[in-house]
């Protein structure tokens, strides 16, 4: 099938821009490669001490998810593209943001793409998982905590708020139960950190970048 090919790497390609990356560059910040924990991503390039910049990366890296999927549920079943194809350009978007083809496959943990996606797939769930990140963030000041819990929670949400966990196909389903699974394998590092006691706060001055 042709379409969902196309459509699947279209999505990849757009999840493949490391806005991190881009948008420090266009504002003049060191690459958010050189410093804090080195990953391409908005909270890395909040230690750049940029608030816009870490924004503008956010704002980003959410919309290369969520537009593919939006694109393909709305405008997708007049071209005869299904669940299938929205659950793999899901998955494609995602993909991209943590091996992306434009940056030698070294991307990021995929924490602001998965909430695009999530908000593409369902307002309410993407919703859900937004204020899960945020309660957990505003109490242990960790955007790493806040994501694993938030990345647990969205297979939960998905199920409850759609209520057919038992309806035979669940394309979607499996898509969110895959990119919760690879952003928690993603955050590895940080598990280590928290665990340890050494992972560091939002906003935490010691670890702004030179
Ligand atoms: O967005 C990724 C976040 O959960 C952790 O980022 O830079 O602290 O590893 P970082």
């Amino acid at each position: 099938a042709l379409l969902p090919s196309l459509a699947t790497v279209l999505a990849y390609l757009i999840g493949s821009l490391s806005f991190a990356v881009i948008v420090s560059r266009a504002f003049g910040l060191s690459d958010p490669r050189t410093y804090g924990s080195g990953n391409p991503g908005a909270t890395n390039v909040l230690r750049s001490g940029s608030k816009k910049a870490a924004a503008v990366t956010l704002l980003l890296d959410a919309l290369k998810g969520f537009v593919p999927v939006v694109l393909v549920k709305y405008a997708g079943p007049q071209f005869g593209l299904e669940e299938g194809t929205l659950a793999l350009v899901a998955i494609a978007a995602f993909l991209g943001h943590l091996f992306p083809v434009f940056f030698q496959f070294k991307g990021g943990k995929g924490v602001a793409t998965a909430l695009g996606v999530l908000l593409g797939i369902s307002g309410w769930l993407g919703l859900l998982v937004l204020l899960t990140w945020l309660a957990v963030a505003v109490i242990s000041r960790y955007s790493s905590l806040s994501a694993l819990i938030a990345s647990i929670a969205a297979p939960v949400y998905y199920v409850l708020l759609d209520g057919s966990l038992w309806s035979a196909e669940k394309p979607l389903l499996a898509a969110i139960i895959a990119m919760s699974a690879l952003l928690l394998w993603r955050h590895a590092q940080n598990i280590g950190r928290l665990l340890k006691g050494q992972e560091s706060k939002i906003g935490s001055k010691k670890d702004k970048a030179a």
